[in-house]
């Protein structure tokens, strides 16, 4: 390829997307990943230079960034985002193109338009950009923080969607976008509205999940209210926001944005619970610890 070597900094390097878009990226000859994590020692992604990297202390972002010609800013949940990224773009050299990971809502804004204000923030930043609006995640079901526990545990998947569906996307495909989004000058400018290539309902959901674990797992309708139980604050509006509009049908949308930028289709999400449900179930047989 011959693309100038480039240094890209990925934020979130640990998380769902981060990790595979930095081991996608440091397997490339031509670029240099930076690994940002609030806990560099903890970076455990081969041939990633770990830097420290807190929303929490600017103080770390200049050497963070320095001489880097790209960066995946993985938006943080949080009233004063878009201020904060406005700072750390700031910080970049001008020819820096920025990914930003935004949500498949992020157009209605929510309220305040944080959402929309957050992708002005990169927008004004004057760097070459682009904002990916993904749906939710086919990893939260695994993930501990989550659905994991209630679905191993308890045989259920508590979740507020009514009969509404979703077009679950797995984060491996997010982060082969960003990837595509990072290196290449043709998609600077857009919003790219990424999800699997179909929708579920949740007992559609629950019933996959089933059948990979082996065992009988039931989707259990929620209120908005009892999902966010135990909230406050900015997160609690943002997730308020979030389930009512997952109820109203919005997060159904299917799009082939993933096959227009990487060349190949989205993955399916039968796959993902095949391959993470059936792995969760062998490691219970085999009784190691999770
Ligand atoms: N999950 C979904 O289904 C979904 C769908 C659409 C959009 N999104 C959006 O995608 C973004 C990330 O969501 P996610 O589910 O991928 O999150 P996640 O898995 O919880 O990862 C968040 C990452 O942020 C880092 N982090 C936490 N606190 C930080 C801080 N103070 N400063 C810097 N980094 C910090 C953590 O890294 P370290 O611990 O290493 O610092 C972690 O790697 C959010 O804006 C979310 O709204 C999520």
């Amino acid at each position: 390829m011959d693309r100038p070597a480039a240094t890209v900094l990925v934020t979130g390097v640990r998380a769902k997307t981060g990790r595979p878009l930095a081991t996608s990226l440091a397997g490339r000859d031509d670029v240099t990943v930076r690994g940002g994590s609030g806990d560099p020692a903890a970076v455990d992604v081969p041939d990633v230079e770990p830097v420290a990297f807190s929303w929490d202390d600017p103080t770390g972002w200049d050497a963070a960034v320095r001489g880097v010609d790209g960066v995946y800013v993985v938006r943080p949940d949080r009233p004063d985002a878009p201020a904060l990224i406005g700072d750390l773009l700031a910080r970049t050299a001008p020819h820096t193109r920025v990914v930003l990971l935004s949500d498949l809502d992020a157009g209605f804004g929510g309220a305040d338009r944080w959402s929309l204000r957050v992708e002005e923030a990169v927008r004004d930043s004057g760097r070459p950009w682009v904002a990916l609006r993904p749906g939710w995640f086919a990893q939260v079901l695994t993930d501990p923080r989550f659905y994991l526990g209630p679905i191993v545990e308890d045989g259920e998947l508590p979740y507020p969607a009514g009969d509404a569906a979703l077009s679950w996307i797995d984060a491996r495909d997010i982060a082969a976008v960003a990837e595509v989004a990072l290196l290449d000058p043709a998609y600077d400018g857009r919003l790219l509205t990424l999800t699997g290539p179909a929708a579920y309902t949740l007992p559609e959901t629950a019933s996959l999940v089933s059948q990979a674990l082996g065992r009988p797992v039931v989707h259990r309708d929620q209120t908005v209210a009892e999902a966010t139980s135990g909230g406050e604050g900015f997160q609690l509006a943002l997730d308020t926001v979030t389930f009512e509009r997952v109820r109203a049908g919005v997060f159904a949308l299917v799009t082939d944005t993933v096959t227009e930028v990487t060349g190949r289709p989205a993955r399916r999400f039968e796959d993902y619970v095949t391959e993470a449900f059936s792995r969760v179930a062998t490691t219970e047989n085999s009784g190691s610890p999770r």
